[in-house]
């Protein structure tokens, strides 16, 4: 493609013009722009995904669940329909397949898709493209996470991918999402969902901001240091409180309680803490732990099955908690598609792999991905939408 090759410095040039006019001509809502657009333009893609994906089947409402929201509203006016479930998810290079997954896993069990409103958080450009192309028909939008929002924040940890500032997206949340968003289902990138999601979302917070399931057997002790629980400043947070694990990859979020008593900056002053004195050693969860241990709305096991991808070590292989199961989620070291890549998988990777729908794009088996080319499709697609 001799051509593109040529202009591409032109094309390059006439992008740089676009993101450097004050007077882009839009017809889309500033606010659309904002979270979805503008970042595309102003940030060059950081990695050209090595993997596409197949083109999941089409889901469709079961005649029970009524009109579906009105498309001429805009993405303003569709994400602000009532009658939608709102899912947040993140979306990065490293996880996508997880990601897509998950996404399709909650598509198959519901009996009402198009009412599935899903938030895509991401640190990088070039995924919308990738969702819009697997998932034709998907309600969703893209926001852009900066990274450099957290990085200062965060201290190392026992495993490094706990220390990706995307894993700290979910704290900020309550800012991203627009604030007609009333409530959000925060789920992590390595879980299937096996039921339908609409009863996770129906559940009852009673007078609590977040709801997951909680684990009141697990030894609270060791999520924290000696230093934490040897000075009274910080271990007496737990004073009046019975606090027990949660694992924060499956919540219920009631973002209006959330905006109005400001946890954001709750958890960024335990974060700040941590900075200065070392009081725990895994990545995002112990500042949710320290700000809502004890005050979460119990939601039942089902919900999150977790530890599958087995020790934050060694990685071994896992069983399931007894019980019925809604959701399965591989949090720990191993992923599923990892370990049935390396044809070494766990028994219970079985049951991830009918949702994936990664595929090896031909063309990257042989060709080394031109970036002036990526480039001048990128800037081509934008050109045309
Ligand atoms: C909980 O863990 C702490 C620290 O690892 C340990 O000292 C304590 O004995 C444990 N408690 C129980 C009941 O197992």
């Amino acid at each position: 493609m001799l051509w593109i090759q040529r202009f591409s410095g032109f094309f390059s040039a006439a992008m740089m013009w676009i993101v450097l006019s004050p007077s882009l001509p839009s017809s889309q809502p500033a606010e659309a722009i904002r979270s979805s657009h503008l970042h595309s333009y102003l940030r060059l893609p950081t990695h050209i995904p090595p993997f596409s994906f197949r083109k999941a089947p089409e889901f469709r409402n079961a005649d029970v669940c009524g009109l579906s929201a009105d498309i001429t509203l805009g993405e303003i006016g569709v994400v602000c329909d009532p009658s939608l479930v709102h899912v947040a998810i993140t979306l990065d290079v490293d996880y996508l397949r997880g990601s897509i997954a998950a996404v399709h896993s909650i598509l198959q069990h519901s009996m009402c898709p198009e009412t599935i409103f899903f938030h895509f958080l991401v640190s990088e450009t070039g995924l919308e493209t990738l969702v819009r192309s697997t998932f034709p028909q998907l309600k969703f939008k893209v926001y852009y996470f900066d990274p450099d929002r957290v990085r200062s924040l965060i201290s190392t940890s026992v495993r490094q991918a706990l220390e990706q500032p995307l894993n700290y997206a979910r704290n900020y949340l309550a800012d991203l999402l627009e604030p007609c968003v009333r409530r959000v289902i925060y789920l992590d990138s390595d879980l299937v969902v096996l039921d339908d999601i609409s009863k996770l979302w129906y559940t009852s917070l009673g007078t609590k901001t977040i709801g997951a399931p909680e684990y009141c057997h697990a030894n609270f002790t060791k999520y924290f240091t000696a230093a934490f629980w040897s000075d009274r400043r910080y271990s007496d947070t737990f004073g009046r409180r019975k606090p027990c694990y949660f694992n924060t990859g499956v919540m219920v979020m009631d973002l209006v309680k959330w905006r109005r008593f400001g946890y954001t900056k709750r958890i960024e002053r335990w974060m700040e803490i941590q900075k200065m004195n070392r009081i725990y050693e895994l990545g995002s969860l112990p500042p949710f732990l320290l700000v809502f241990a004890g005050h979460v709305a119990p939601i039942e096991h089902r919900w999150n099955q977790h530890g599958l991808g087995g020790d934050n070590v060694r990685g071994s292989c896992r069983d399931l908690h007894p019980g019925p199961v809604s959701l399965l989620h591989w949090s720990g070291s191993g992923k599923p598609w990892l370990r049935l890549d390396s044809r070494r998988p766990c028994p219970l990777d079985s049951l991830w792999a009918p949702y994936d729908l990664y595929e090896q794009h031909p063309s990257s088996l042989n060709s080394n991905p031109n970036k002036e080319e990526y480039y001048f499709f990128f800037f081509w697609v934008k050109f045309l939408d």
